[in-house]
């Protein structure tokens, strides 16, 4: 399903709405609320949103889960760490209990830090998948979304739910299409004139996940949604 919005701002409302709205139905349905954020710049103002009084307000902080999508190995105080970036639009802001709060933390061996994560994911998520009931998603202009990269190894993994990324300045780690792909629902949150091109091959061409890894995000049991802004819309008819 997609969605075009006049700008980020009115992309990034829905967007945060969308969170709550989830949110409430989840916990309703399980007493909780397990959600992947998305780093990179996109997802800021929705997070920022999520954060207002307005917004705040209207969800059980104390029953929801957060984990990421992917992230880069630098320190947690680093500028391009997307847990920082979600800590100071969001997190720090909301009475979310800080053990729900589980960052990927990749300082030195991506590796390492992978097989980590994956034992994190494993112990909350018990014998079953990782059904997150809400995953944020980018859209890089080549395609890529969270850390999978296109014609990376990662991409052919079928069943590690993390694993490292390596040749990227700096290495990532990243969860997989095994993981990402049990999700219940899948936003991709995609602003500006930039992803225009990117997005219409996405949405538009030829199925290749290997060239174009967004097309790889097909949960079995959930759906994908597009938010968009007018800027990235521009080149779909
Ligand atoms: C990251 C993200 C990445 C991002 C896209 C879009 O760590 O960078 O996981 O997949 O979502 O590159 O980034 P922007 O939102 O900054 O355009």
């Amino acid at each position: 399903m997609l969605w075009i919005f006049p700008d980020l701002e009115t992309l990034s409302r829905a967007a945060a709405a969308l969170f709550i709205r989830q949110a409430q139905r989840a916990i309703r349905r399980s007493g909780r609320f397990v959600v992947a954020l998305a780093g990179g710049q996109t997802p800021r103002r929705t997070y920022e949103w999520l954060a207002h009084p307005a917004c705040r307000n209207t969800v059980e902080w104390e029953a929801v889960y957060v984990f990421w999508g992917d992230e880069r190995c630098v320190p947690l105080e680093d500028p391009r760490s997307n847990a920082r970036m979600a800590c100071e639009a969001l997190l720090n802001h909301v009475p979310i209990p800080p053990d729900h709060i589980h960052p990927i933390v990749c300082e030195g061996d991506p590796a390492a830090a992978a097989v980590r994560y994956e034992a994190v994911l494993r112990r909350f998520f018990g014998e079953g998948p990782p059904r997150f009931d809400l995953v944020f998603l980018g859209l890089g202009e080549d395609g890529h979304t969270a850390s999978l990269f296109p014609f990376h190894p990662a991409l052919e993994e079928r069943t590690r739910w993390v694993v490292e990324v390596e040749g990227t300045l700096p290495p990532r780690v990243t969860l997989t299409f095994p993981a990402l792909n049990q999700a219940r629902r899948v936003a991709f949150l995609v602003s500006g004139a930039s992803k225009a091109e990117i997005l219409k091959e996405v949405l538009r061409g030829p199925v290749d996940p290997r060239r174009r890894p967004a097309q790889g995000i097909r949960p079995a049991a959930g759906r994908v949604l597009w938010l968009v802004d007018r800027g990235a819309a521009s080149r779909l008819e």
